[in-house]
């Protein structure tokens, strides 16, 4: 079981989506990149699944999940329901 998706070996997702899953507000890409922390389970699940096998198209995610077995993207879904969502990504000016 995997406690991070860093101990998995992979950099690529906290690059982008922030480590426990709360993504930096950045205009880097051209869609934001979304929130993944306390998100539902099986919703994060069948999202990872559609990326992995084309059925969801954004560049940003394309070849990101393909190295990923069905049970190593079970524990990554697992990994970003359970981390607590920040309420607030940036500080108001
Ligand atoms: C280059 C930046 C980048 C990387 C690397 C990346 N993502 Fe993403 N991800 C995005 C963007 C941008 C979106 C929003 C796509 C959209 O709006 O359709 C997204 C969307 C998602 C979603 C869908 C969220 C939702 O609310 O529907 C999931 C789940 C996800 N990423 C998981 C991952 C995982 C797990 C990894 C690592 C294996 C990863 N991402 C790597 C940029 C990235």
């Amino acid at each position: 079981m995997i406690t991070s998706v860093r101990e998995n070996g992979n950099y690529s997702c906290s690059e982008c989506h922030g480590k426990t899953g709360n993504p930096p507000i950045t205009d880097k890409y051209d869609k934001q990149t979304r929130n993944l922390a306390g998100q539902n389970y099986q919703y994060l699940r069948t999202q990872l699944n559609h990326f992995k096998f084309a059925r969801r198209d954004t560049k940003e995610m394309a070849n990101t999940l393909q190295d990923y077995s069905a049970e190593e993207i079970n524990q990554i879904a697992f990994y970003f329901s359970q981390q607590p969502q920040k309420t607030c990504l940036s500080t108001p000016p």
